[in-house]
């Protein structure tokens, strides 16, 4: 008789690193996780925002650095993926706020390189000029006048704009956007940018957002609503704000045909992704949709490339969106799938021994 050996679960480590540390001036809580620099030092913004529990912060961190390697495959960039997320209480004062930005500056240093961090959520090009100017070489989208990239907003929604065209292209075989019904949840930074040039390119937009931003979608030209916009009558949904926000439940309900858009982490479960192809909604992995911003940074900051050449490399976003939606059809896979296997075929993975 056969001794059957109990199931062992294995520990297994998929990222290379995570740091969790007191901020020493701050005293606020700061993780940094670095997916993978198998394919150079690892990249990714530095959120700030508070969170429910640490342990949320560090599953956070865990999830968006992980995307990032995905992201930077995807792009074709010569970086892994990292993360930076600051567990703040609440609103800091001006002097709270400046401690933070050193404890996080003093972390990036003490990785010696194989980390870069640069805007995201809660953070933003002087940010990054404070961090850079701590830790050299620690920070991508300082101020243009200092010498950086600048806001990666504008590239980010250039790169949204691309994903959209290619993928209402793939479903509703148009190549203008001009009478589409368009909902941007998330009406921040990217959002609003998103929005003002769908309009300007004929298309009818509505917006939402938690907080009130009912003045600056005037200013944008686009229709507000406090509805959630996921039962709307859409020909695409853009998610523009966290994560999360397609759980099963919200998918069920979704009536919009193509959903692209910035927001990282946009699925809230590994099932969500096949609920989207049953349900006949092309859905464009984040991880594409939301490139142009490390695109424009690394190009610029790094690659030497002018301004020219990097918006032609965040234009092609769209072709890497056509090639993703035509394998997911014609293998019958989903599109997070073909982009897995897309950025697999693109460069290394996570490095040699490490469980992935
Ligand atoms: N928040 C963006 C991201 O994490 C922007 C970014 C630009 C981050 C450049 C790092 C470097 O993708």
């Amino acid at each position: 008789m056969s001794r059957t050996e109990p199931a062992l679960d294995r520990p297994s480590v998929e990222h290379e690193e995570l740091h969790v540390v007191r901020g020493r001036r701050s005293g606020v809580p700061i993780a940094v996780a670095l997916h993978s620099t198998a394919r150079g030092p690892a990249i990714g913004g530095c959120r700030v925002k508070p969170y429910a529990s640490l342990r949320d912060a560090v599953d956070d961190v865990l999830d968006l650095s992980r995307a990032m390697t995905l992201k930077c495959a995807l792009a074709d960039l010569p970086h892994g993926g990292g993360k930076t997320v600051a567990a703040v209480p609440g609103p800091l004062s001006p002097r709270e706020r400046q401690s933070m930005i050193h404890d996080i500056a003093d972390l990036v240093g003490s990785l010696d390189g194989r980390y870069i961090t640069g805007p995201d959520i809660g953070t933003g090009p002087e940010d990054m000029a404070e961090i850079h100017r701590l830790t050299p070489g620690g920070a991508f989208c300082r101020p243009e006048a200092l010498g950086g990239s600048g806001d990666s907003s504008p590239a980010t929604a250039r790169g949204v704009r691309a994903a959209l065209e290619a993928a209402v292209g793939h479903v509703l075989h148009t190549d203008s956007v001009t009478g589409l019904r368009i909902g941007i949840i998330g009406f921040g930074s990217v959002g609003r940018l998103v929005g003002a040039s769908l309009v300007a390119d004929g298309a009818e937009v509505v917006v939402t957002d938690i907080a009130d931003r009912r003045d600056a979608a005037r200013h944008a030209g686009v229709t507000w609503t406090t509805s959630d916009l996921l039962g709307a009558d859409l020909d695409v949904l853009v998610p523009a704000a966290t994560g999360g926000l397609l759980t099963e439940d919200a998918v069920a309900a979704c009536r919009a045909r193509v959903i692209v858009g910035p927001a990282n982490n946009q699925l809230g479960g590994d099932g969500v992704a096949k609920l989207l192809q049953e349900r006949s909604i092309t859905w464009v992995p984040d991880v594409i949709a939301s490139a142009g911003g490390i695109v424009h940074a690394v190009c610029r900051e790094e690659l030497g490339r002018d301004e020219l050449e990097t918006n032609a490399r965040i234009d092609a976003i769209g072709a890497t969106v056509t090639r993703i939606l035509t394998e997911a059809a014609g293998q019958g896979i989903t599109p997070l799938q073909a982009a897995q296997a897309v950025a697999g075929a693109s460069g290394p993975g996570p490095r040699a021994g490490t469980a992935t």
